[in-house]
């Protein structure tokens, strides 16, 4: 058994009791937390904490850590990215700069279809070590659970070919990764004006190909004016069903259009972006078993409006905080940022922000039983901190990178 001690810790932050999978409404602010404290980890999980007058002596302890005074977190929980793509848009970057909106350049061939042709062309090692460099770069700001999306093949062959780049990753790595195959993130070249016969070929030929080999746990849809209806948003959810994939949807970001409708009657873990929201969807998504995600980058990038994240807690609804870290909307896999962008821009209160990206992020994977708090028999993911002043600090100092040694399964990431 491996024995792990950190000592001098200036706070234990997002400590859980109670064993809660999610929080809602009031619950959100309540960011429970120990100052003076120290951590154990056995064998990869939190088995014990408490104030540093108690701390156990180090006998019988593999190694000891020394916090140095530093702020201890559960890792980022990021429910909701498309980190495998091959190479950048910075030239739609300038586009949109010039006046040019994200529907505008989809309308041109650009966007999604854009990436898809370079993901073609790259091989499955390549877009490997591509993704690996991302991976490193969200485990070194903190996040220690992610979501990573299909949605850059759009033919059964690439879509396949994307997956088994995500399940690479999975197996190489001690970050928690989850899976979701979006064949439905846009229409492809190839089938472009007979969109009715590629959901046919989604529902036909690739949810069968990605449920066979089991390569994702999920199944998100683009359901968004000129995307996806929601007529085919749940053809396409019924046949994932079939296969066990649980839907994640992409809902409201351009307009609001019927996805969390759509969402919430399949029992979607998640509807995410809600950009363009209205109050209507809020009503939706109360006593319903989805959980609303909000992507603050994407709005921020995109010069969008940003979800009713201050209104849907106010009316008891959970929230999570996802980056959607993405080569068009959203080029940045910065969970503090996401943080910060929660606080500033929706008017969460931190506590909020920092439980909406940690527990209900984990919520919205499935995984709130395993990760997202640091709670005895969870997974030891979490990172010590330099020495801040408090936990509303850290999205505070909204370019102050905090991240000091991050731990994953109880390791350090070196
Ligand atoms: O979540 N909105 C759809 N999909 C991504 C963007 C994908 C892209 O532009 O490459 C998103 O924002
Ligand atoms: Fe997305």
């Amino acid at each position: 058994m491996k024995r792990l001690l950190i000592k001098n810790i200036g706070l234990l932050a997002g400590i859980d009791h109670d064993g809660k999978l999610c929080l809602k409404g009031k619950e959100m602010a309540e960011l429970h937390t120990l100052p003076d404290a120290y951590l154990v980890i056995e064998n990869g999980r939190f088995t014990d904490y408490g104030k540093m007058n108690d701390c156990p002596p180090p006998s019988g302890t593999d190694e000891v850590v020394d916090a140095e005074g530093g702020t201890v977190l559960p890792s980022w929980c990021d429910s909701h990215t498309h980190i495998v793509y091959a190479g950048s848009r910075e030239q739609e970057f300038v586009d949109k700069i010039c006046g040019l909106s994200y529907a505008e350049i989809a309308i041109r061939g650009g966007g999604i279809l854009n990436s898809a042709d370079r993901f073609h062309e790259l091989s499955e090692d390549e877009l490997y070590q591509q993704a690996m460099k991302r991976v490193d770069e969200i485990i070194r700001k903190g996040t220690g659970c992610v979501e990573i999306k299909s949605g850059y093949g759009l033919n059964t062959e690439d879509e396949l070919k994307m997956l088994r780049v995500i399940r690479r990753i999975k197996e190489t790595t001690r970050l928690k990764v989850v899976s979701t195959f979006l064949g439905a993130h846009a229409v492809s070249r190839e089938y472009k004006g007979r969109q009715e016969e590629y959901v046919d070929l989604i529902i036909n030929e690739m949810i069968p190909a990605v449920g066979a080999d089991n390569l994702a746990e999920f199944i998100d849809v683009f359901c968004d004016t000129g995307f996806f209806t929601p007529e085919e948003t749940a053809r396409i959810l019924k046949a994932g069903a079939e296969y066990g994939m649980r839907p994640k949807i992409h809902a409201d970001e351009l307009e609001s259009s019927g996805g969390v409708e759509v969402g919430v009657e399949y029992k979607a873990l998640s509807v995410d972006h809600l950009e363009s929201m209205t109050e209507e969807e809020i009503e939706v998504l109360k006593d319903s078993q989805t959980m609303p995600t909000a992507l603050p980058g994407t709005s921020f990038f995109l010069n969008l409006p940003f979800a009713l994240g201050r209104k849907m807690i106010d009316r008891g609804l959970p929230l999570a905080l996802a980056s959607d870290y993405n080569p068009g909307s959203t080029p940045s896999g910065d969970m503090k940022f996401i943080v910060s962008l929660g606080c500033i821009k929706m008017r969460l209160m931190p506590a909020e922000a920092i439980n909406a990206a940690t527990l209900n992020g984990a919520c919205a994977m499935g995984l709130s039983n395993e990760y997202g708090s640091i709670t005895r028999g969870k997974v030891a993911n979490f990172f010590i901190t330099d020495r801040i002043p408090s936990v509303e600090f850290i999205p505070y100092a909204y370019t102050t990178p905090i991240v000091w040694r991050v731990f994953l399964q109880g390791e350090e990431y070196v």
